[in-house]
């Protein structure tokens, strides 16, 4: 599997300093609460496990599974939610976890969504921004990295499903993507 990569973007040791760091920081953000961590399925599962070991707070976890519905075809940006959640999050310190911040079509989406819901507040943590690739106007509280426009695969990240059991994040081979 590893053969199929052609560069490392950011090795374990890179996004282990960073989650440590970001766990500290959220935890320093949201002292003396209770919030409620949702991880967006499937991508930050990796991501969500690492850094809730490094909160300290009394929290809770939830998980969302989410798809867009047919990129490009659409233009209303509506996601489809296929695992809900099955806490009730009204009043709650919501923190969301995703895995990579692209369009930014689905966490404006889930935002909106979950904001008819009566959070007290609603955070947003990410692994990876892709600035370049913005096309909703939504910023990320908590960014572990930037990245160029790549596509990128690993530490829960996939291309086709596969990739995201990578301990890094890196770039396929081009000749990957066109099997
Ligand atoms: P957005 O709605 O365009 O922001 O979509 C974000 C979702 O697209 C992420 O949660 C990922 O599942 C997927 N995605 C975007 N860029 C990449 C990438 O470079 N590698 C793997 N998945 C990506
Ligand atoms: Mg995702």
């Amino acid at each position: 599997m590893t053969n199929d990569i052609m560069k490392v973007l950011l090795s374990k040791e890179d996004i282990d300093t960073r989650v440590i760091e970001l766990g500290k920081e959220i935890s320093e953000r949201f002292e003396g609460t209770e919030p409620l961590f949702i991880g967006i399925l499937k991508g930050s599962f990796i991501f969500m496990a690492d850094l809730i070991r490094n909160v300290n707070l009394k929290c809770s976890m939830d998980f969302m599974a989410v798809s867009s519905y047919g990129a490009g075809t659409t233009t209303s940006g509506a996601v489809k939610i296929n695992k809900d959640l099955n806490e009730d999050i009204a009043g709650r310190h919501v923190i969301i976890v995703e895995d990579i911040l692209d369009s930014g079509v689905t966490l404006s989406y889930l935002c909106g969504y979950l904001q008819n819901r009566k959070p007290a507040s609603i955070t947003l943590v990410t692994l990876l921004d892709k600035p370049a690739r913005r096309k909703s106007p939504i910023k990320a509280d908590f960014v572990g990295f930037e990245v160029p426009d790549e596509f990128v695969v690993g530490y829960g990240l996939d291309y086709a499903e596969k990739y995201r059991n990578l301990p890094f994040v890196g770039v396929l081979k081009p000749e990957i993507y066109s099997d």
